[in-house]
């Protein structure tokens, strides 16, 4: 079972996906810590109330990104982390934690990569009327979504669909997949 530590900053419904696979027994893992950078996330209630150690760090009272990274690097460490995954993570990881888990880390986003990376990748989409979006599960690297791609999964928008409508659509086949891939990378490692 490896120990893997969910980075997020938002509501948590990806975090509460991989709990759930875990629960189900179709993932085997164990988060060892969650991790936010805001102190207001939902993320955070949803973890203590499924008794995962969970750390607010925020980036504003340390003196700067690497300082952050090192406080965060060191409750990952402490806890034999092996693998971090970012959940809803909004904030670029920078080479302290880079350099210290090297293709162990990844990331969900909420569009087919390379296409619309950033910020707001459903408001992106919708802005340029595709009319097939995703979900990509990707290696983080010092780029910002850049990282080579480990899963896709395509979706269709119709006319109608509202903003809501399609992050509905996004966010129900992040929570299959995601738990999916993580789970099939750690088998992948672990036979190597
Ligand atoms: C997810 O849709 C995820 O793909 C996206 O944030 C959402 C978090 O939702 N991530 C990014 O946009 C990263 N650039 P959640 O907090 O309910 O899991």
């Amino acid at each position: 079972t490896n120990k893997i530590a969910v980075f997020a900053s938002g509501t948590g419904s990806n975090f509460d996906a991989i709990m759930n696979a875990i629960d189900e027994g179709t993932l085997d893992a164990e988060v060892s810590l969650l991790a936010s950078d805001r102190i207001n996330a939902a993320v955070i209630e949803k973890a203590q109330q499924r008794n995962v150690d969970t750390v607010v760090l925020n980036p504003k009272s340390f003196t700067d990104k690497a300082a952050f990274e090192t406080a965060l690097l060191a409750d990952c460490q402490s806890r034999n982390v092996e693998w971090i995954i970012l959940a809803g993570y909004m904030r670029l990881i920078g080479p302290t934690v880079l350099n210290a888990y090297p293709k162990r880390i990844i990331n969900i986003h909420p569009s087919l990569l390379p296409a619309f990376q950033g910020k707001d990748a459903i408001g992106q989409a919708l802005d340029k009327k595709v009319k097939v979006t995703g979900v990509t599960v990707h290696f983080v690297d010092n780029g910002m979504d850049t990282g080579p791609i480990i899963a896709q999964e395509a979706l269709s928008i119709t006319e109608d669909d509202t903003k809501d409508e399609v992050r509905r659509k996004i966010q129900a086949v992040e929570h299959q997949l995601y738990p999916r891939v993580i789970q099939t990378l750690l088998t992948k490692e672990n036979a190597k």
